[in-house]
């Protein structure tokens, strides 16, 4: 069942985000969700890691479930968050989510499907098409960005960007296009896309080196709100469910959302363990994290 790259044994936060090294690229990240998000509910944070994202859409939201497939990452996350009560934490796949048939209201998923070859990601739309009843916020790694095209046809780079198909790049990692999301998306769900935000804009290494963070951050926020093109190394989609009759689950707990990821039935959750009551599959149950990976 495990098929993608996940974290586990890659020290993410320090490695990827420590130093500073990075602080452009979260502030684009964090703005653009800012400026995106409404209000939900339950909302899931689908591939969360440690966490990062949090401050970018706590405020906004009644329950949040930071899900991702990495138990180091989450082990991480709930030290930090254990005394929110309204953080619940879960460990699994993206293409077997453990929540019951329309459960969650809306979800993020941030810097994940580049994690995914073109058969888990058609599994994982499949999955939020089952699982999310109202909105699908879903970031995804352009491979027609302006830097890239600049490189098709001034450098010396082979990879044709005119191509639509997904793009694999060291080896584990994928670009995709918009048309290909686009049309996926259309053949395989009911969202529909309602808006479209572009980030990222100054992300390459010449633009950090030489204009100060202050300045880079007000550029930032001013071209999301005004780019149309997407040539942004990043895009957010933002996917509603059409005709969604839609009502937030206000009165339900956390455990009643939760089903077996592989038969979606009725999972018995003790203190340590979790039993599928229909394929007897066990899982496990480590503090405040559920874990559907461990078997
Ligand atoms: C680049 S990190 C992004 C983490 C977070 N969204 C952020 O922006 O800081 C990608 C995360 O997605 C998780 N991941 C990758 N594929 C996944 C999948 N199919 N299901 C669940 N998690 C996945 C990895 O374990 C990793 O924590
Ligand atoms: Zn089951």
């Amino acid at each position: 069942m495990k098929n993608y790259s996940d974290y586990n044994g890659f020290d993410y936060r320090q490695l990827f985000w420590g130093n500073h090294q990075r602080d452009y690229e979260d502030f684009a990240d964090k703005n653009a969700i800012k400026n995106l998000i409404t209000p939900a509910t339950w909302f899931l944070d689908l591939g969360g890691g440690f966490g990062r994202l949090i401050p970018s859409y706590q405020k906004e939201m009644k329950n949040i479930i930071l899900m991702d497939g990495s138990i180091e990452l989450l082990r991480e996350a709930e030290q930090e968050y254990q005394n929110l009560s309204n953080v619940h934490f879960v460990c699994a796949e993206s293409t077997h989510l453990p929540f019951r048939d329309q459960a969650i209201d809306s979800t993020l998923i941030f810097r994940v499907l580049h994690c995914l070859d073109e058969e888990n990601l058609l599994q994982t739309l499949q999955e939020l098409e089952r699982v999310i009843s109202s909105t699908v916020y879903l970031e995804f790694a352009n491979k027609r960005n302006l830097v890239r095209i600049g490189r098709y046809f001034f450098g010396n780079r082979e990879t044709n960007i005119f191509s639509r198909k997904p793009e694999q790049v060291n080896g584990s990692f994928f670009n995709f296009t918009f048309p290909y999301l686009k049309k996926v998306i259309k053949e395989n769900t009911s969202f529909e896309i309602k808006k479209i935000t572009r980030l990222s804009f100054f992300r390459h290494r010449w633009f950090k080196k030489t204009i100060p963070l202050p300045i880079l951050k007000a550029l930032e926020t001013n071209f999301q709100n005004h780019w149309f093109w997407n040539t942004t190394p990043s895009i957010i989609l933002k996917l509603s469910k059409k005709n969604s009759s839609h009502q937030q689950a206000k009165d339900k707990k956390f455990l009643d959302l939760i089903a077996c990821p592989l038969c979606h039935h009725h999972l018995q959750i003790d203190q340590s363990t979790i039993t599928c009551s229909h394929c007897h599959q066990l899982f496990f149950r480590e503090n405040k994290i559920l874990n559907f990976q461990s078997k």
